[in-house]
C-alpha cells in the first residue's frame, strides 16, 4: 500500500505550499487536487460556458483531457496535453474552480482519477476532499487552516509581490465567498474529517507548520 497523506483545508491555508515542502521533506509527491478542478475550469472558460450550467460543464468535463504529470519532483498540470500549470492561477480561475467543482458528476470523475493516482505511488494529497472522500482511509489527515484575516492577508502580500494591487479588502471578501461556496456545496464539502488532526496555522511560520505536519507523519509512519 502506498503511503498516502491527506491535507484539506480553506482557500489561502498554504495547503500546496506547505505540503510542496512536506512532500520534499518526505521524498513523496505532492499532488495537488485544485489544480485538476482549475484545468476544467479553464477549458469551461475558454469554451464559453457558464460555470453554472451543471448539464454544459459536465459535459465539458467528460470531454476535458485533464491530467498530471511530474518533472523534477514537481507537478504540471496539462490539459489536452498543454501544460496549463500557469495559466489556472487567475482569479477568473479561482471563481470558476469553485463553481464547476460543485456538480456532483464533475466531482465523481476527479476524485476516481485522484484516487487511480493515489494507488500508484506514495504521495501526499491536498485539497478540500481528501479526508472525507477521496482517501477516506488515509492514516494520516490534516485539516489545515488560519484565521480569513490571516489568510487573506498572506495572499494580498504575495499578490502585492507580483505587482498584483488588489486592495486588501477585496482579497478577503473574494476568499469568504470562495470559502462559503466551497463548504455549502451539497456533494462533498469541505470539511474536517473526524479522524484528522487541526493544524492552525494562524499564529505559526511556515517552518513551524512544515515540522509539525512532518512529526505527525512521522508519528503515524515511523521516522521516513
Ligand atoms: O485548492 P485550490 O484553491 O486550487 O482549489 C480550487 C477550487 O477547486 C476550490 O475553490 C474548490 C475546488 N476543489 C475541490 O472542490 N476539491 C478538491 N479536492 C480541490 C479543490
Amino acid at each position: 500500500m502506498p503511503m498516502n497523506i491527506a491535507i484539506d483545508g480553506p482557500v489561502g491555508a498554504g495547503k500546496s505550499s506547505i505540503a510542496d515542502q512536506v512532500a520534499a521533506r518526505l521524498r513523496i509527491l505532492h499532488l495537488d487536487t485544485g489544480a485538476m478542478y482549475r484545468a476544467l475550469a479553464l477549458q469551461v472558460l475558454r469554451e464559453g460556458i457558464d460555470p453554472g450550467d451543471e448539464a454544459a460543464v459536465c459535459d465539458c468535463c467528460e470531454r476535458a483531457d485533464v491530467a498530471v504529470r511530474y518533472e523534477d519532483g514537481a507537478q504540471r498540470t496539462l490539459l489536452f496535453g498543454e501544460d496549463v500549470s500557469g495559466l489556472i492561477r487567475t482569479g477568473e480561475v479561482s471563481a470558476a474552480a469553485s463553481r464547476v467543482s460543485s456538480w456532483p458528476a464533475v466531482r465523481a470523475r476527479m476524485v476516481r482519477a485522484q484516487q487511480a493516482l493515489a494507488a500508484q505511488a506514495d504521495m501526499l494529497i491536498d485539497g478540500r476532499d481528501i479526508g472525507t472522500r477521496v482517501l477516506e482511509h488515509a492514516p494520516v489527515k490534516i485539516y489545515l487552516t488560519a484565521t480569513a484575516e490571516e489568510r487573506a492577508r498572506r495572499r494580498y502580500m504575495q499578490q502585492l509581490e507580483r505587482g498584483d494591487m488588489t486592495p486588501y479588502e477585496q482579497v478577503l471578501r473574494e476568499l469568504n465567498a470562495r470559502d462559503a461556496q466551497d463548504m455549502s456545496r451539497a456533494t462533498d464539502p469541505l470539511r474536517q474529517a473526524e479522524d484528522a488532526v487541526l493544524v492552525d496555522s494562524t499564529e505559526m511560520t511556515p517552518q513551524q507548520v512544515v515540522d509539525t505536519i512532518v512529526a505527525i507523519v512521522e508519528e503515524a509512519y515511523g521516522k521516513q
